[in-house]
C-alpha cells in the first residue's frame, strides 16, 4: 500500500508536506537545525539512566502508563518481540486490527479474531488494552462506497461503533473513538475534514460516535485522536486552534469525550521548529476543558539524518527526551505510547525509508530488541517527570 516515497500520504499524516520537516527547539528558533544536529558536540550529551527498570516500571513510578502499538502479524510469530512487549509495555494498542476495514471487511460479518488474540495477549501479560479506531476516513472496507448512502449511513455507523465497542466492553482502557477529523485544506470554517461521514451525517457525526461508544462501553476512556499539530508552523498553530474549538464544542454539548490523543509522529531532521512554551500552553488549554491527554503514536523519523548510527541515535534520543519533558510537565498527560517498540517492526520503514538503503531507527529498541539511546531518552523523561 505504501510506495517508497509516498509524499502525499506523508503530507497527510504529518500535515506538513515538504515545508515543515520537524525538529525540536525550546524557544530558540531552529535550535536543532541540521548543522547543529549533526554536530559532533552532541556526542557529549549524557543519556545515562539509573538502573535497569523497564519503561513500563519507570512510567508507573510516576503514575503514568507506557506502551506501544503492536500487531498480530508479528507478535503472534515472534516470541522475542512478544517478550519485549511483555517486559517494556503496560499497555498495547492494536496497530490495525480494530480498524473498520479489518473488523468489518465483509458487510455485517464482524471478525474479531486478531483483535481478540491481541486482547488475550494483554491479559496474559497483565497489560492494559487500547482501541484504535472506531471512526476514520481511511481503512474503510471495499463495500463502503457501494453500500453506504445518505439513507442508511447513520444506521451503519451506529451499528459498527456499537458492535465493536460492545465486543470489547470492560476490556478497554481507552478507545480512539474518532481519528483525524480535522483538515484545514478542506475549506470549512470549523476545520473539519470532508470525510465520508461528514458528507453523509454532517458535523454532528463526531458527537454521535462518542455517544454510541459511551453507551456501549461506559468504562472506557473516550479519546479524540489527532495528528500533525505539535510544531510551531502557522499550519500547526491553526490546527491546534481548530482542535481546541472542536473539543470545546463537544464539551459544551455534553458529549462523553474524556481525552485528547496526540499522535506525535515526530521528525528528527530539525528543519522545523518545536516551541515548548507554545505547545505547553496548548496542553494547559486542553486540560482546562477537563480532558486528559494521551501521547498515542510517538515515533521519530531518521530518514534525513546522517548514516552514522551513533550520531543518529543521539539525535533521535534527544528529540524523544525533549518532547516528552515538555508534555509530561502537564499533569493531564496520563499515558505515552510509541507507534511500535522495536525498529524491526515499524511503519516508518515503508513510509519514510532512508535513501541510502540503511535500516531506519525510529523506536526505543533496535532490530535485535536491544535498548538503544531512544529508550534512554524516554526513560530519562519518565524519571524526571512530576508524579501524577
Ligand atoms: O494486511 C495486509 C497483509 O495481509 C499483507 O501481507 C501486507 C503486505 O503489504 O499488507 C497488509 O496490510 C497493511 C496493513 O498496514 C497491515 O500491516 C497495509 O498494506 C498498510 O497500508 C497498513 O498500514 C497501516 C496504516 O496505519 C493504515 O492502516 C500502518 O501499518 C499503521 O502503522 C498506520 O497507522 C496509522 C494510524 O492508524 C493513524 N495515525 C497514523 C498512523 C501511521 O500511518
Amino acid at each position: 500500500m505504501f510506495s517508497k516515497r509516498m509524499t502525499r500520504r506523508r503530507s497527510l499524516w504529518l500535515g506538513l508536506g515538504s515545508l515543515a520537516t520537524i525538529g525540536i527547539s525550546k524557544g530558540l528558533s531552529h535550535k536543532y537545525g541540521s548543522s547543529y544536529m549533526q554536530s559532533l558536540d552532541r556526542k557529549h550529551k549524557d543519556f545515562q539512566v539509573v538502573g535497569t527498570a523497564s519503561l513500563r516500571q519507570r512510567a508507573a513510578a510516576k503514575g503514568l502508563i507506557y506502551g506501544s502499538a503492536g500487531n498480530y502479524e508479528t507478535l503472534s510469530v515472534d516470541p522475542t518481540l512478544a517478550n519485549s512487549f511483555a517486559q517494556e509495555c503496560g499497555i498495547l494498542v492494536p496497530e490495525g486490527e480494530l480498524k473498520w476495514g479489518f473488523v468489518q471487511g465483509i458487510r455485517n460479518r464482524f471478525d474479531f479474531t486478531q483483535g481478540d488474540w491481541l486482547a488475550n495477549f494483554t491479559r496474559t501479560h497483565n497489560m492494559l488494552l487500547r482501541g484504535h479506531t472506531l471512526v476514520w476516513h481511511l481503512v474503510l472496507p471495499e463495500w463502503f462506497e457501494k453500500v453506504v448512502n445518505r439513507q442508511n449511513a447513520e444506521r451503519i455507523f451506529i451499528e459498527h461503533i456499537a458492535t465493536v465497542t460492545k465486543h470489547y466492553a470492560g476490556q478497554m482502557h481507552s478507545w480512539d473513538v474518532v481519528n483525524e477529523a480535522i483538515d484545514l485544506d478542506h475549506g470549512r470554517s470549523d476545520g473539519l475534514r470532508q470525510s465520508p461521514w461528514l458528507k453523509f451525517l454532517g458535523p454532528d457525526y463526531i458527537e454521535l460516535a462518542f455517544r454510541v461508544a459511551a453507551e456501549a462501553d461506559p468504562k472506557a476512556l473516550l479519546v479524540y485522536n489527532e495528528t500533525a499539530f505539535e510544531y510551531n508552523s502557522s499550519r500547526d498553530k491553526a490546527r491546534r486552534t481548530a482542535i481546541l474549538k472542536l473539543l470545546e464544542r463537544l464539551k459544551s454539548k455534553g458529549a462523553p469525550i474524556h481525552a485528547l490523543g496526540i499522535q506525535s509522529h515526530l521528525r528528527g531532521d530539525g528543519k522545523a521548529d518545536f516551541n515548548a512554551k507554545n505547545f505547553r500552553s496548548f496542553l494547559a488549554d486542553v486540560a482546562s476543558l477537563g480532558l486528559k491527554i494521551l501521547i498515542t503514536e510517538l515515533d521519530v523519523t531518521d530518514d534525513e539524518l546522517t548514516a552514522d548510527i551513533d550520531i543518529r541515535d543521539r539525535i533521535i534520543a534527544d528529540v524523544y527526551e525533549d518532547y516528552l519533558s515538555t508534555v509530561l510537565d502537564e499533569p493531564a498527560v496520563i499515558a505515552v505510547l510509541t507507534w511500535g517498540l522495536s525498529d524491526k517492526v515499524t511503519w516508518i520503514s515503508e513510509y519514510a525509508p532512508r535513501s541510502d538503503g540503511k535500516a531506519v531507527r525510529p523506536l526505543p529498541l533496535d532490530d535485535s530488541f536491544q535498548r538503544k539511546l531512544a529508550w534512554n531518552g524516554i526513560a530519562r523523561a519518565f524519571d524526571n517527570a512530576p508524579k501524577r
